[in-house]
């Protein structure tokens, strides 16, 4: 699904986050091609492009540390960043270290020097000071390991409840095995479908247990150049749908196992192709559309592979009208698990944060599905309306009073859903004792409603300048109708940057 790219300048936030997505990138090039393969080329390029921007906007060196599992960018964690980004939290915590040093200065070959040493495991008794002496060694003057972090878990529990910590650390689970199973595949190696289904069946029991924790990260601002970000957030978005339309188990993990596997053959595209964020010229757009063919052969190949999951990767771009591709001479009827898929991913990539444009709101991504008439299962594409909701949870919202608010679940009435107050710049990243507010609950939230959707810099600006409000009881008797705030300045105030982290 093409969404229409937006002109807009990324803030250093999301140009620390793409510089994160290119590591990983590079890194896991590093482990499957050798040094001088031009695909490790490309992406240590464009990781060090993306430093460039990252130290215009902030300071140079560049740290990013790994804590915990997160990656932290100036003492903030970057959570769309982190869901990637296990292997090289991996990497790091192997390596003993808390971080990574980066100068603007930082060439090709030192960046690859950096990542070709972290692709490999330390040897006993080696830590980082072994590997920063060894890139000494090669005159690599611009990189290094930092070590851990003073105080970091003091930070994280200061700025994430444990709740998003702990789904962090699923969706990397996720993340990782989806890794495996695309390096295996462009290996022409076997996918092993235990592990995919034993993910599907876990973020089944997440969703069943607490689903607001998981369906706010897959709100996440996140990019990820491999596409395993987006793999995972339709396959939260179609079991979440799923279970508004099944109890049975053992379908629904079922339909877990086709969304995280739709893209599969995305592993066989060529990664500039994958990669690239301009527009796609008929040819390059033909040999992308491949990747439903490539992927439904892929699974085809393997004996054990569920149909439901072949005919998601074949039929998910394809129209109940027989429009879309890939073209087939006969008649192919859509199975309901390909339809749930085929929404999801549209929604997925209506409302995800990309390089090249803003996120959309649900509210417009509803109106843009709505619109594509037979192109939809339009019957399935109302129950998901209605259940994932006109404010989904992890989606930022304006107040009636000025206040920005997360929306954590839904309730019946579909306008007023459970929101937490937001009160720091940061505001994907809430406390652990996050005010609720129940919008539908008039004695609680004083006849508060949503006046808009807000997209995180929109957060961001509103909040830049705010000093963090402490936690405040809700008001016994509010007023219907709270005065409303001073308007915010036009124009914030520059912010003040300086260096974030303490080193031991
Ligand atoms: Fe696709
Ligand atoms: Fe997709």
């Amino acid at each position: 699904m093409n969404a229409t790219p937006t002109a807009t300048a990324p803030d250093h936030t999301t140009i620390a986050t793409l510089l994160v997505d290119e590591l990983v990138a590079a890194l896991v090039n590093t482990r499957i091609y050798l040094a001088n393969h031009p695909r490790v080329e490309t992406s240590l390029t464009a990781a060090l492009r993306r430093l460039g921007e990252l130290v215009d906007l902030t300071q140079d060196p560049v740290c990013i540390a790994g804590i915990d599992g997160l990656v932290v960018f100036q003492q903030r964690p970057l959570l769309g960043a982190s869901m990637s980004a296990a292997r090289l939290l991996g990497a790091l915590q192997l390596w003993g270290a808390g971080g990574l040093e980066l100068r603007r200065a930082t060439t090709l070959s030192e960046l690859g020097e950096l990542l070709a040493g972290l692709a490999t495991r330390p040897r006993p008794g080696q830590d980082l000071a072994a590997l920063n002496a060894q890139l000494v060694e090669r005159q690599c003057r611009n990189v290094r390991l930092l070590p851990p972090y003073v105080d970091a878990l003091g930070l994280l529990q200061k700025t994430t409840s444990t709740n998003i910590r702990v789904g962090v650390h699923f969706y990397q689970s996720i993340v990782d095995l989806l890794q495996t199973v695309t390096v295996s595949v462009c290996r022409g190696g076997q996918i092993d479908f235990g592990p995919v289904q034993g993910q599907a069946e876990q973020m089944l029991r997440q969703l069943e247990e607490n689903d607001t924790a998981l369906l706010s990260l897959a709100r996440q601002d996140q990019y990820d150049a491999f596409t395993f970000g987006h793999s995972v957030r339709v396959a939260i978005l179609s079991l979440n749908f799923a279970r508004t339309l099944t109890d049975d188990r053992e379908l629904l993990i079922r339909i877990g196992t086709a969304a995280l596997l739709h893209d599969v053959g995305k592993s066989l595209i060529p990664f500039e192709l994958l990669h690239s964020t301009g527009t796609l010229d008929a040819e390059q757009r033909r040999a992308m559309n491949r990747h439903s063919d490539l992927g439904a052969e892929c699974l085809l190949d393997h004996h054990d592979s569920d149909p439901l999951a072949i005919a998601a990767a074949f039929a998910h771009h394809r129209s109940p009208d027989g429009s879309g591709y890939p073209r087939t001479l006969h008649e192919h009827e859509t199975t309901m698990v390909t339809s749930i898929v085929k929404i999801c991913d549209i929604y997925e990539a209506l409302t995800a944060a990309r390089p090249y444009k803003q996120p959309m709101s649900p509210i417009r991504a509803y109106r843009v599905m709505l619109a594509m008439g037979d192109k939809l299962d339009r019957r399935l594409l109302k129950q998901f309306v209605q259940g994932n909701g006109i404010h989904p949870a992890g989606q930022f919202v304006e107040l009636d009073d000025g206040e920005v608010a997360v929306v954590r679940r839904q309730n019946a009435d579909p306008l007023q859903p459970v929101v937490a107050l937001v009160d720091r710049p940061d505001a994907m990243v809430t406390v652990e004792e996050e005010q609720l507010l129940d919008l539908s609950q008039i004695e609680c939230c004083g006849a508060r409603a949503i006046l808009r959707d807000l997209t995180p810099q929109e957060v961001e600006q509103r909040l830049a300048d705010r000093p963090p409000r402490t936690r405040r009881e809700p008001p016994p008797s509010a007023p219907p109708h709270p005065p409303k705030p001073e308007p915010p300045p036009t124009q914030p105030a520059q912010k003040q940057i300086v260096n974030p982290f303490r080193w031991d």
